[in-house]
């Protein structure tokens, strides 16, 4: 089987991490060696940037561009390789997270990222799942977070926007996404991650 590439996405208070230790957990289960990263991040030099990102304040096309540096390191270093060498890649957000939070959430025009997108290669996910939560129960699950970053902090109108802007395109790429409703309970959504995983190696 060739290695495929798995992005896990949502806005924040979704769930994602949660969903994300159960599929690392299918996968050992299934003797599917892989490689479970994140963004931004996932590298010595991106976990630098992560830093900064999550907590200096920035220009709108700086944050941009640092975001789609880090994701350059990152396929150079951990992507490529991993799948290069056989490994399946699990990584927590990629490039649909730019098109969300730059995009939809600060209002960065598309145009833009989808250059620094073929900038640096245009690799996409061969499976994106997004967690979709309404916006209160992301905001209820932020409440209970100890420290929250500089996207976390931002207004629920800036979430509204994030997960407009994740739906839209998934509707615009149904081939590659999975919605999935993660505001039922961790059994309804574990019983269609299974079918979803079933469906992806079949
Ligand atoms: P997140 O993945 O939610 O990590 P944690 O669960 O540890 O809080 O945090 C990363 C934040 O970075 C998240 O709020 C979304 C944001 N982000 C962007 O704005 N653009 C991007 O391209 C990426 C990858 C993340």
């Amino acid at each position: 089987m060739t290695a495929r590439f798995i992005s896990l996405e949502g806005i924040d208070g979704a769930g994602k991490s949660t969903h994300l230790a159960w599929l690392t957990h299918w996968l050992h289960i299934h003797d599917i060696q892989h490689t479970v990263t994140r963004e931004p991040g996932g590298t010595p030099l991106g976990e630098k940037l992560r830093t900064l990102l999550l907590n200096e304040p920035m220009h709108l096309e700086t944050e941009a561009l640092l975001m789609f540096a880090a994701r350059r390191e990152h396929l150079d270093k951990v992507i490529q390789p991993s799948l290069a060498s056989g490994k399946w890649v699990v990584s927590d957000r990629f490039t649909d997270a730019s098109f969300a939070y730059q995009g939809g959430g600060r209002g960065l025009n598309d145009h833009k990222l989808s250059e620094l997108e073929q900038w640096i290669g245009g690799i996409q996910p061969d499976l994106t799942l997004l967690f979709d939560v309404p916006l209160a129960v992301s905001q209820a699950r932020m409440a209970n977070s100890r420290q929250l970053d500089r996207f976390e902090q931002e207004a629920s109108d800036f979430h509204a926007r994030v997960r407009a802007a994740y739906l839209a395109r998934a509707q615009a790429q149904p081939h590659r996404f999975r919605v999935v409703d993660a505001s039922r309970d961790l059994s309804a959504i574990q019983a269609e991650l299974e079918q979803i995983m079933k469906a992806f190696v079949a």
